[in-house]
């Protein structure tokens, strides 16, 4: 569906988010024919710059130059200023009234908050004292807010209750990149629109699931942020969480924003409260040290630029959670996330229970329980695996993988999630962002673990760069181990 008319505002139009995910997913878009002509995008930020130039840095950053670029380039503008200061506000009143008249915008007006956290406060306080968050018959304001969305509960709610002062729920949009991701979304259709997974969806078929979200790569440059964040609320409090709702929720009563934010928000206040003294039995916390990924040396977390060498932060997380329902009663979900892993892979796997009773034990085989993949990247796709007769006269079982690959069966380059979540903010569909009770109940369990860990501070496990993550981790098993793709 083509995007309606649009005024989209990005604050932070400088910064790194902006020029290497939201323009070109905004360029992705008009190049597919998605973005309505009548549609500017103004970029303000504190970096010096004029129209002129800033067109320039777009230019840069899509590096391309050609038809299709310029005519983004027609729709693009900047503004100059600092977000504290309220004539930013004013100037940018004015400009918005003078190019949602030249672009006929329909007023349909994006503000997109993709600056340090840090000036949220402002941003919303400014805009909204200057009445330009305000509903209006002809006026639609949204805000489209970036994670980190606070840094745990207590100001996660401040910063919702100031949206609050000034807008409505449906004009905010909180944005979780990963629910953009197409094989992500597939989880609602692969779950729902087929009737084989369902029935054995529960406790009494599946013995547990792994939720896996593996980078290779470091902090890079952003020291400064994940000195302050660490791992469990850069990726657990947002993509890991939203992950496990959807794969675990129920079915909601129809595909639209409110029936599925529902479930998603049932199931998180089902994810059974840690106890104080299992924090450390069932969360590891783990940062990497030197090692070698891709046949390169790589430094210790403790040694990158602008970290404190003795630093405490995690850059690595496993957990065994629990949901308490009926569906999942008993069935543990582990997840694991981490930085400088030996792979970048996202990927759940679903682990069936062993058969009831193996008629082959006389026979000394033991079959393996069934493994369903989703892949969510790279090699979008899901697999299921199976036990099957090895051919031969001999009584031999094997595994066998049944692979779907999406870039096989379509003709599939993944769009960016940006893209996705761009549209449908312009077509006001809320599906996919994080609702307000959802993002608190996500806050709340990250904050028993925060908590714990303040008290605890020596409970932190060294991985080596390029390996899977501290050796303990396996511990959270029983009898089983995580899945590391590609072995
Ligand atoms: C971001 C985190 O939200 O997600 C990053 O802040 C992380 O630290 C990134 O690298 C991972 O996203 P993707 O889409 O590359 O899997």
């Amino acid at each position: 569906i083509k995007g309606d008319p649009a005024s989209i505002v990005i604050f932070g139009g400088s910064g790194d988010l902006t020029l290497k995910k939201l323009i070109p997913s905004l360029f992705n878009l008009q190049k597919r024919n998605l973005l309505s002509e009548n549609t500017y995008i103004l970029g303000v930020g504190r970096t010096n710059l004029d129209s002129e130039s800033y067109r320039e840095l777009i230019k840069d950053a899509l590096n391309k130059s050609n038809k299709e670029v310029n005519k983004l380039l027609e729709k693009i503008y900047y503004l100059n200023g600092d977000y504290t200061d309220k004539n930013l506000y004013q100037n940018l009143k004015i400009k918005m009234d003078e190019l949602d008249e030249k672009h006929k915008t329909n007023y349909n007006r994006l503000f997109y908050f993709a600056t340090p956290q840090i000036v949220y406060m402002d941003i919303i306080k400014k805009l909204g004292n200057n009445g330009m968050l305000k509903k209006t018959d002809t006026i639609f304001p949204k805000v489209i807010v970036e994670k980190p969305f606070g840094s745990d509960f207590n100001s996660s709610k401040r910063l919702d209750k100031e949206l609050h002062n000034y807008l409505e729920e449906e004009q905010i949009f909180r944005i979780d990149h990963y629910l953009g991701k197409e094989t992500v979304q597939n989880i609602l259709m692969f779950r729902f629109a087929n009737t084989i997974f369902e029935p054995i969806w529960n406790y009494k078929y599946i013995d547990h699931v792994q939720i896996n979200v593996t980078e290779d790569l470091g902090i890079g440059s952003r020291a400064g942020y994940f000195e302050n964040s660490g791992l469990l609320r850069d990726m657990f409090q947002n993509h890991m969480l939203q992950l496990l709702a959807l794969v675990g929720m129920e079915p909601p009563a129809q595909l639209d924003a409110e029936s599925v934010r529902d479930e998603k928000y049932k199931l998180l206040k089902s994810v059974r409260p840690l106890k104080v003294e299992d924090i450390n039995k069932k969360i590891i916390k783990g940062q990497y040290i030197e090692g070698t990924i891709n046949g390169e040396k790589v430094k210790a977390y403790r040694d990158e630029k602008n970290v404190d060498p003795n630093s405490q932060r995690e850059t690595y997380v496993a957990a065994k959670m629990y949901i308490d329902n009926w569906r999942w009663s008993g069935v543990p979900f582990y997840l694991r996330s981490g930085k400088r892993l030996k792979l970048k892979n996202s990927q759940i796997s679903i682990h069936f229970k062993e058969v009831p009773f193996s008629i082959f034990s006389k026979n000394k085989l033991k079959p393996h329980k069934n493994i369903l993949t989703l892949n969510i990247q790279p090699n979008e796709g899901f697999s299921l695996n199976l036990q099957a007769k090895q051919p031969g006269s001999k009584l031999c079982l094997n595994d066998l993988n049944m692979d779907f690959r999406y870039s096989e069966f379509f003709d599939f380059d993944p769009p960016e999630a940006y893209e996705r979540l761009f549209l449908d903010v312009i077509l006001d569909d809320q599906t996919l962002f994080v609702r307000s009770d959802a993002m608190e109940t996500s806050w709340e369990i990250i904050d028993e673990i925060l908590q714990e860990w303040d008290n605890n501070p020596d409970i932190l496990h060294f991985y080596k760069s390029g390996s899977w993550g501290p050796d303990i981790s396996e511990g959270l098993f029983n009898e089983d181990n995580w899945v590391n793709p590609g072995e």
